[in-house]
């Protein structure tokens, strides 16, 4: 069967107030679109835990800074279509810009600290764009259920502290990160790396498994993980480091030592030629 793709706004608001009418419980995911084995794990997810399934499609542009990649971004709704029907996804939600933001949109939704770290240095208007915009999905589609990928942690972190500061009745589910054969957490933005940059990409993986192997070891000092960490991202001549950090994993706040039985995300971002990219690793000492 096809799936059913919906544009409107009041269309969407009907199909889940029917749904809901049959105390169904409604799964969303969240997608960019271009879609690759890391969002089709975050729609198995949701087949398994909820009743209905709704995928969005949404290049959202308030997320991008002007001098990011907002134009260039991959497109192509035929090719995810197609993936989505394969997964027997109920409804694919595929919203018109000009309905999201009107002429006259003037509302945001910030977060605040936990927007001003990692990320938030390199992006300072990105999680106000991402905020905004879930906000507008939860509303349109009108969750039980969303989910969110781990390869974007700090994003769920903010998701999460979104939800319960505006106590929303959504559960908010974060599925582990999908990844290449050879490590590569999988991306709709790898396909702009060369053969040499997809090489090179190996780093960020490489680093975080060297970071684990440390850790195991009995190793405890961050500065010297990191710095550990930093000779095998500058061993690809195509990197260029961002940031690496550790947060501790429940309060998804910055760490100065690392502490028997905590659990922490250890946090990439580096660009690989002109293609940026993230990556992390959940370690429990
Ligand atoms: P996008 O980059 O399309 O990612 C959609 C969801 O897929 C996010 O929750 C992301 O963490 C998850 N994801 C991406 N790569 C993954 C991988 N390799 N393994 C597991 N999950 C992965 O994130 C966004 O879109 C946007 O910011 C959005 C939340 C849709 C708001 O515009």
């Amino acid at each position: 069967m096809s799936v059913r793709v919906i544009s409107s706004i009041k269309e969407m608001h009907e199909f889940s107030n029917a749904v809901k009418s049959e105390k169904k419980k409604i799964g969303l995911v969240p997608t960019m679109g271009y879609l690759h084995e890391g969002h089709l794990s975050l729609v198995r997810a949701s087949k398994k835990n909820a009743d209905v399934t709704v995928v969005s499609i949404f290049v959202n542009p308030t997320q991008f800074a002007p001098s990011e990649d907002f134009d260039k971004y991959p497109r192509d709704f035929e090719r995810d279509k197609r993936l989505l029907e394969k997964e027997e996804v109920d409804v694919i939600f595929y919203p018109l810009s000009d309905e999201i933001y009107p002429e006259n949109f003037q509302t945001y939704v910030s977060v605040k600290d936990v927007t001003q770290i990692l990320e938030g240095v390199f992006r300072p208007t990105h999680f106000e764009g991402v905020t905004t915009i879930v906000n507008i999905l939860f509303n349109s589609v009108k969750p039980d259920i969303a989910f969110f990928g781990q390869k974007d942690a700090q994003q769920a972190a903010v998701i999460k502290q979104m939800v319960n500061d505006l106590k929303m009745d959504i559960e908010i589910s974060v599925q582990p990160i999908v990844r290449e054969s050879d490590g590569l957490a999988m991306s709709s933005r790898n396909i702009f790396l060369n053969e040499s940059e997809r090489k090179d990409a190996l780093v960020l993986y490489n680093s975080l498994r060297y970071a684990e192997e440390l850790i195991k070891r009995g190793e405890r000092d961050k500065e010297r993980i990191i710095s550990e960490m930093k000779m095998i991202i500058n061993s690809a001549v195509s990197a260029k480091l961002d940031y690496i950090d550790v947060v501790e994993s429940n309060t998804f706040s910055l760490v100065d030592k690392i502490e028997e039985g905590k659990s922490y995300y250890f946090l990439i971002a580096c660009r690989i030629g002109a293609t940026r990219l993230i990556d992390n690793i959940l370690l429990t000492v």
